[in-house]
């Protein structure tokens, strides 16, 4: 659908903002949300009139396709705020593309792009105050697609619920993540969904993760399925190796998530000069160069958590420690240098920032 569909939005304003009743410097992650939502239902193959209405719970039937087959598609982007109040977000048309390439691998219908940016810009115009300035600070924004049928036949739903949700957000990890090289698990396979940002990607994570931190590793590191000698993604994110003075990251497939974040890091290491290869990287590899000494970074990469710099994994039970991060570590570099584009402290020369 294009850009020039029209439509109109309906608004309808929470009687009392919850705002005041939130504590900023206790916020777990994905816990509290803003006080409206958007969402737009698709009915007899169409979407139907988008709406901002106040942050509820609402009815869904039991039998909906979405809670049977995981028919659900989402992403993850972010708000900020510079110390002027102006608010932005970073690089939403990347988002919205892929959750329509989500949603076309599901058999979900495309939602149209001047709904998604008329209604996400207006619902953070709404809830602009929820968005608090300075470096560490963010809304964390979810849009998401699920399927509303009222049937459990194992087929595509004929109804769906486009929605978007904000919550403030500030680190989504506390401290050093240890990781553990999966071995016998695995998060996507060939011809699979491991690209699209499906609700079902991460539930398969649960539990070799839960495996994981029972052992001490906060979050384990994805190999391919088929052979599993390749390492792809780390936890929710895309994974980045320094090997010297290079950094190495995993070409995108149909196995592993186009993040947003790591396009972008990938640019920014070539903005600074910092050698970036996407090619494949064995798990020996890295095993070895940690051996050698030549190993000197891992990092995950990842809206939620933007930067998160992994100390240690384990290998085949063997336990592998990572020189620790300082100032000049390419992920404290990459990060400072990636929330300084987003909070508008630097220069924008990829024109990444939308001003809202
Ligand atoms: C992201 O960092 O991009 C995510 O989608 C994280 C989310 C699973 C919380």
């Amino acid at each position: 659908m294009s850009n020039t569909t029209t439509f109109s939005l309906h608004i309808e304003k929470a009687k009392e903002s919850r705002l005041s009743t939130v504590d900023f410097t206790d916020l777990p992650f994905g816990k509290t949300f803003t006080d409206h939502m958007f969402y737009c239902d698709f009915i007899d193959g169409a979407w139907q009139q988008p709406k901002i209405v106040p942050y509820q719970a609402m009815t869904i039937d039991p039998s909906a396709r979405v809670f049977h087959y995981g028919q659900a598609v989402f992403e993850g982007m972010k708000a900020y705020k510079d110390e002027d109040g102006n608010a932005f977000l970073f690089r939403p048309e990347e988002n919205f593309n892929r959750i329509n390439k989500s949603a076309a691998r599901l058999a979900m219908p495309e939602f149209p792009k001047a709904y998604f940016f008329e209604g996400l810009t207006t619902l953070l115009d709404m809830d602009k105050d929820w968005i608090k300035p300075g470096v560490g600070n963010s809304l964390y924004i979810r849009p998401f697609v699920i399927a509303t049928d009222s049937a459990i036949a194992a087929a595509p739903s004929e109804n769906y619920r486009f929605m978007i949700i904000c919550s403030p957000a500030k680190a989504y990890y506390k401290g050093t993540v240890k990781v553990l090289i999966a071995e016998k698990y695995s998060r996507s396979a060939n011809g699979g969904v491991g690209f699209a940002k499906a609700a079902g990607n991460y539930a398969a994570q649960f539990y070799p993760t839960r495996l994981a931190q029972e052992k001490g590793y906060q979050q384990v590191i994805w190999t391919d399925a088929d052979t599993h000698t390749l390492l792809e993604e780390a936890g929710t994110m895309n994974v980045f190796f320094r090997i010297n003075d290079t950094l190495i990251t995993a070409p995108v497939s149909d196995r592993i998530l186009d993040g947003v974040t790591r396009k972008s890091l990938i640019q920014l290491a070539k903005d600074n000069d910092l050698d970036c290869e996407v090619r494949p990287i064995k798990v020996d590899e890295i095993v070895e160069a940690s051996k050698n000494g030549t190993l000197k970074e891992i990092f995950g990469a990842g809206t939620a958590a933007v930067i998160s710099p992994i100390s240690a994994f384990e290998y085949k039970d063997e336990m592998h420690e990572l020189p620790e991060i300082n100032d000049a570590s390419y992920s404290s570099v990459l990060k400072s240098k990636m929330l300084a584009i987003q909070h508008n402290l630097a220069e924008d020369k990829n024109g990444w920032r939308y001003e809202i």
